[in-house]
């Protein structure tokens, strides 16, 4: 059965972190490697998108104690935890989905999304890729660390999948429900390009999961 995305992780959010670090591959080294790749300035102004219970965030704060984030999930559990962690740092945590809450223009250094964005396709990510791409400052940056389709055909098996599992359900296309439907590097790639990135670049994989860098 297709959960409600926001319902499938507040369902499972004991035992979620230690899922995250335990179960998926590298995933001890990427979230490190994820923190370290964002600006390592103090008071840095950084946007993470699905920003859950900010394992990367709790990364970054070791890294940048007075970072200023600004968090955006669906999952009214998962930013309950987020705050409960970290009381005493600046966070702004927004209950929405990312598609619709506004980032305002020229507000942040840079823009995090850790494990959060394969649910989409590249024609849903392109506006709000470009939506993102507005929200940072002059030579601000977005870091995707996410884990990619390794062929065209696996990406159209998952959506494929997706599509009829709805349709099965009576659930309405636009509806989001948690399903996992990776794009390929590349096709994230011409989403971010299309979207007017200046640059995408890999920074870094483990096995499927990729860590890209997109320069505005
Ligand atoms: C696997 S968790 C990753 C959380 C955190 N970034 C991490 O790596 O631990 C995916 C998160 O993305 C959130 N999410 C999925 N789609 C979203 C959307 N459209 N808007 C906001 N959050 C979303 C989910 O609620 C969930 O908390």
């Amino acid at each position: 059965m297709l959960e409600k995305m926001g319902e499938f992780f507040d369902s499972r959010l004991s035992g979620y972190e230690e899922h995250q670090l335990t179960c998926i591959d590298s995933a001890q080294v990427f979230y490190p490697f994820t923190a370290n790749c964002l600006p390592q300035v103090p008071g840095t102004r950084l946007l993470d998108l699905g920003c859950g219970t900010g394992l990367e965030l709790g990364y970054y704060f070791e890294m940048v104690p007075s970072a200023e984030i600004m968090g955006i999930d669906l999952a009214p559990g998962m930013l309950n935890e987020l705050h409960s962690k970290f009381p005493d740092k600046i966070m702004t945590l927004v209950l929405g989905s990312y598609f619709d809450v506004p980032f305002g223009e020229n507000a942040y250094d840079a823009a995090v999304s850790v494990e959060s964005l394969h649910h989409f396709t590249k024609e849903e990510k392109i506006p709000l890729y470009g939506k993102l791409r507005k929200a940072l400052k002059q030579g601000g940056y977005f870091i995707l660390t996410d884990y990619f389709a390794m062929s065209e055909e696996e990406e159209l098996f998952h959506r494929a999948e997706l599509h009829r599992l709805k349709k099965e359900q009576n659930i309405a296309d636009e509806a989001f429900y948690h399903y996992d439907t990776p794009l390929t590097v590349e096709h994230e790639k011409e989403a971010l390009i299309n979207a007017g990135f200046s640059s995408v670049t890999v920074l870094k994989s483990w096995g499927a999961t990729y860590v890209l860098k997109a320069v505005r």
